[in-house]
């Protein structure tokens, strides 16, 4: 399983990360690319000092920006980005979400070797679905996502008119830092750290910047791209005072757009949303949680009234054609059994030192309190240990739980299959996990806990509650060998991944 071999990849035990920003180059702001068919784009990784509130710290950037270049692209053009690693250690760079040619998807062990410190790496990319996409690296993310390795590819339609009409595009990374003392909480060069609930921050970064400013004009509509590039970290992002409008999601248009008081954005999830800012005055982005409020950036809006007035345009409800014939085929899929059934597991392992010949599934024996503990007592617990950093060590699986194997799919090029994921409460891990699947195709969510999906939309990561079981109509349409895992960049790196074959 090389995949799996990838999932337990460490650097040697060594010395360990450097944090230093002392003599670095300060980060810059992101470049706007706009390559056109057939065009070369150069990628270089290496560190930077970005200046944060109170402090500037070490962080590692692609061509010195955190978020890297911004990237526009046609659909169904084709690029080629050179890749060249002045970083911290070896590296790849994936392109989330985009079904792209098996060879490019950026899997050390699976598709293409580590690129070295000092070596480089050609990928050829190409764009057969529209909407907002990312790239970041899949080898330690725990640690070279956490610092910056992250960026954008908005991916233009090709029909002009498949968006509804917007004044503006913003495309916002939502992020957020560990801090601790004036620099960026240590990483264990040997491991991942955090492995039981994840590495949450405490600075936000959004746009790469943690208190950013927009402007707009009164009556403006402008279509935020939102996609979360933290490690671990749930958005629920909203607007007061503004109005919102859902209108898409991972690849391109929702089945209907909506009028909501927020969205939910996981880990490597995109969402798409229309924003009325009504009249002039200040509007904060915000981050709810249920023990507070965070404010991701501030919008001013001034008097001079938007041109043309989309509030016709903003008022109508449209949606995404082929997803209306989608939903007029459903009804077969939601009555089937599935195809093939995954749940999430939390292996627990005291770990009293010996870092570095560390292996998820050399653990032995003890697997958290018993079945019985109260989920929430649980949650705690995982937390007290995380804190004491790497003291417990916890492997994660996915496997059958018909066999309680890590699943061995293969499947074919198109193909349309039923997947169920379950992630049940009593099965001591008391954690949402956003599942994703590589660019062997895409899916639409059928069901959460049996009740059909009232919006679909074509995603390639599914947020997956605690105690929720959720099923997926997978539409398989690339040939190789992909990746399965859970998006939060530390259960990834414990083992939450799978690969699997479409022939
Ligand atoms: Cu963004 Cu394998 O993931
Ligand atoms: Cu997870």
């Amino acid at each position: 399983h090389p995949g799996h071999d990838h999932a337990h990849h460490h650097t040697p035990a060594a010395a360990p990360f450097p944090t230093d920003p002392a003599g670095l180059p300060e980060a810059t702001a992101p470049a706007t690319l706009e390559p056109g068919d057939g065009a070369t784009v150069a990628l270089t990784i290496a560190p930077v000092a970005k200046r944060l509130d109170g402090a500037t710290v070490r962080m590692l950037a692609y061509n010195g920006s955190v978020p890297g270049p911004a990237l526009t692209v046609r659909q169904d053009t084709e690029l080629t980005v050179d890749v060249a690693n002045e970083g911290d250690l070896e590296t790849t760079v994936h392109w989330h979400g985009l079904r792209l040619d098996n060879s490019s998807d950026g899997v050390p062990g699976a598709t293409q070797a580590p690129i070295a410190v000092g070596g480089r790496h050609t990928y050829r990319l190409r764009f057969p679905d529209p909407g907002l996409y990312w790239y970041h690296p899949h080898l330690r993310e725990d640690y070279t996502q956490e610092l910056g390795l992250y960026g954008t590819i908005l991916v233009r339609p090709a029909d002009d008119d498949y968006w509804p009409p917007a004044h503006r595009d913003v495309v916002l990374t939502l992020d957020d830092l560990l801090v601790e003392d004036g620099r960026i909480a240590p990483f264990s060069p040997a491991e991942t750290t955090h492995a039981a609930m994840g590495r949450f921050g405490n600075v936000y970064l959004t746009g790469g910047d943690p208190a950013p400013g927009l402007t707009a004009n009164a009556g403006e509509v402008v279509r935020f791209w939102l996609v979360d590039t933290a490690n671990t970290r749930t958005f629920d992002v909203r607007v007061p005072g503004a109005r919102m409008k859902l209108v898409g999601g991972d690849s391109g248009r929702v089945e209907h757009d909506e009028f909501v008081d927020g969205v939910v954005v996981a880990p490597s999830e995109r969402t798409v949303v229309d924003v009325l800012f009504p009249a002039p005055g200040a509007y904060a982005l915000e981050h709810h949680t249920p023990v507070g409020t965070h404010r991701l950036a501030t919008v001013t809006v001034g008097a001079t009234p938007a041109t043309p007035d989309l509030t016709a345009a903003f008022e109508a409800l449209g949606g995404a054609p082929d997803l209306a014939a989608e939903r007029a085929g459903l009804d077969p899929w939601l009555a089937a059994e599935p195809d093939e059934v995954l749940s999430f597991v939390a292996e627990l392992a005291m770990d009293h030192g010996d870092h570095g010949g560390h292996h998820a599934h050399a653990h032995g024996g003890h697997h958290g309190p018993s079945a019985t503990a109260d989920g929430i007592e649980w949650e705690d617990e995982m937390v007290e240990m995380n804190r004491a950093s790497t003291s417990a060590t916890v492997a994660w699986r996915i496997v059958d739980p018909a066999t309680g194997e890590e699943p061995d799919w293969r499947f074919t090029a198109g193909q349309r299959v039923k997947i169920r994921l379950v992630n049940e409460l009593e099965s001591d891990h008391p954690m949402q996990h956003p599942f994703h699947l590589h660019g062997a195709g895409r899916f639409l969510v059928l069901a959460r806990d049996g009740a059909t999906e009232p919006n679909l939309v074509w995603k390639d990561t599914v947020l997956v509650r605690t105690g929720e079981t959720v099923d997926l109509l997978f539409d398989v349409t690339n040939p190789g060998r992909w990746m399965a895992h859970c998006h939060i960049a530390e259960h990834h790196e414990s083992g939450m991944m799978f690969g699997f074959t479409v022939d």
